[in-house]
């Protein structure tokens, strides 16, 4: 039988940036809610909330205080449970973010912890005499020394996020417990974050150098032995509760890697950063990653589509700024094969945001890198445009719902600055604009409603020359056709007319009757073949 998740197109929610609902200038559940019959207009029927629960916010939720509450600036629990039983209401299925990998440094857990070496939760948390050479993702050694004990702990991320002992069956325990009532609650499944750091290497080797990249290779502290056999204990856990999916971010590239984790008995699905995480446009790239991907997986694999997220730069400028190709990669990320999930404000073509002074940027990892380059002797100009380079900011801003003030996101000055081109590229501009981006989005995600062989089919062939992706997806039912013309020369797609309907395209009603199409620069062209009496 296909599972829902299989069916649904996601929605990512960053959270302190959606909605401000109560005037405080940060997004709530009371914003969201407000805007999810705008969510199910637009056609999606999942969705995915980044960390809500109380938290000092050091990395904007992804350092957690406390697992079983809701952060005050998003509302109470009441405005979590009205929030879910609304989107239920719209058949909107809700994902929540977990951090299993690490607390933040304010959770009880790690007060106990460091209060003294001979505490029994001293070793929920990894600590060490000594430091070894291992980096931390965000900047500088992983290891923060704690004076009042005398040892190091150990962290990934920000110190402020303390990697929690996934040896000790004590904290699993604890971390299942949380799953529960968040199951109990009636959320439909979780994204696991960084589920592929979860173990560290008890021997606490030095990690090699990569002396050509000029990195260090994470070779002991992350997709280490033992992970998959907690995610297998996870998986097993969350589906003795009927239909719930989850969803892990394990960063990596590497297909190998990514593929160990899905599948039967695992997650469901991880992301597929190998196609979502490509740095500049390149068809062809994108075109083998997908191949790639389907030669990998297994018949009980399935990829997710995505190009954007709040850790990443948006698709949009990533890939050149240009409107026409956002509408193609909408397109191939809504009818190829895989889960797809669109980042808030994709849909109406968000740019990125770029701080021009360092007290405007937000992000842990973009501040750290500029502390960091000042460090290293960089002049505070240099400091800045490397730490841009890292901060997440880029895709952070509020969304940009109207012309108004703060962009409609709330009525006073929001937590984080709101772009100058909000004044024309917000949802109320769309809205009634048949060729605008957010049209464009919500016409695709009604095809691919209407048509199951875009959420199942198979690839019965998958091509890419020069700069034109075609594909042709098929299902017991229906067979569908997709080009994506990303070149700007007219292609020829070979096909016969009289065998097809048009479907959807940006640029044409109709098609003519031949042996031949001709695709159009930055065409999307959606086609259905009559199936043959
Ligand atoms: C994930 C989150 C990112 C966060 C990191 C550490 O990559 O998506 O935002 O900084 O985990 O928790």
């Amino acid at each position: 039988m296909v599972k829902w998740w299989n069916q649904t197109a996601f929605y990512e929610i960053y959270m302190p940036s959606f909605k401000d609902g109560n005037g405080d200038g940060i997004g709530d559940f009371a914003g969201i809610t407000s805007k999810l019959d705008y969510l199910k207009d637009l056609g999606i029927n999942g969705l995915w909330l980044t960390p809500f629960y109380p938290s000092p916010k050091v990395d904007n939720g992804y350092d957690i205080s406390d697992y079983y509450g809701i952060d005050p600036a998003y509302g109470e629990m009441e405005d979590f449970e009205t929030f879910i039983s609304e989107a239920h209401r719209r058949n909107i299925k809700v994902i929540i973010d977990l951090v299993l990998n690490h607390t933040s440094s304010e959770h009880p857990w790690f007060k106990e912890s460091r209060s003294s070496r001979n505490h029994p939760k001293r070793n929920w948390y990894i600590w060490r005499d000594k430091p070894n050479n291992w980096e931390s993702f965000f900047s500088g050694s992983s290891w923060e020394y704690d004076e009042s004990t005398d040892q190091y702990y150990y962290h990934a991320f920000a110190k402020e996020q303390v990697d929690l002992n996934w040896a000790n069956t004590d904290v699993k325990k604890a971390m299942f417990d949380v799953m529960k009532f968040w199951l109990e609650k009636g959320v439909d499944g979780f994204r696991l974050d960084v589920i592929n750091f979860l173990k560290v290497n008890n021997s606490f080797q030095d990690n090699p150098y990569d002396h050509e990249k000029n990195e260090q290779i994470h070779l002991f502290d992350k997709d280490q032995k033992g992970i998959l056999d907690v995610i297998k204990e996870i998986a097993e856990l969350v589906h003795q509760y009927p239909d719930k999916f989850l969803v892990g971010e394990v960063g990596s590239e590497d297909i190998e890697i990514l593929k160990r984790y899905s599948g039967t008995g695992k997650m469901d699905v991880s992301f597929n950063f190998n196609i979502g995480s490509i740095d500049k446009f390149d068809a062809e790239q994108i075109y083998s990653r997908l191949v790639e991907t389907e030669q990998a997986y297994e018949s009980d694999q399935m990829p997710t589509l995505f190009f954007s997220s709040h850790d990443m730069s948006r698709h949009i400028s990533r890939f050149g700024g240009d409107e026409e190709r956002g509408k193609l990669i909408a397109a191939l990320m809504l009818t190829a094969k895989g889960v797809p999930f669109i980042y808030q404000g994709d849909e109406i073509g968000m740019k990125d945001w770029v701080a021009d002074d360092i007290s405007m940027m937000m992000d842990v990892q973009g501040r750290l890198a500029y502390e960091e380059a000042i460090s290293t002797g960089k002049s505070k100009e240099d400091a800045l445009a490397v730490a841009n380079e890292r901060c997440r900011d880029k895709s952070r801003t509020p969304m940009q719902w109207s012309p108004a003030s703060y962009a409609g996101f709330s009525k006073v000055r929001p937590w984080i600055s709101v772009p100058d081109e909000s004044c024309t590229i917000n949802v109320q501009n769309q809205q009634g604009n048949p060729n605008s981006m957010l049209s464009f989005y919500k016409r695709l995600l009604k095809l691919r409603m209407e048509h199951s062989s875009l959420r199942t089919g198979e690839y019965e062939f998958i091509d890419y020359q020069d700069g034109m992706l075609s594909f042709m997806r098929t299902n017991e039912f229906e067979s569908t056709g997709v080009a994506l013309n990303f070149s700007e020369e007219e292609k020829t797609l070979n096909i016969e007319a009289e065998r097809v309907t048009l479907l959807l395209s940006n640029k044409r009603k109709l098609i003519e009757s031949a042996k031949a199409l001709a695709i159009l620069p930055n065409e999307v062209l959606i086609l259905r073949r009559i199936l043959k009496k």
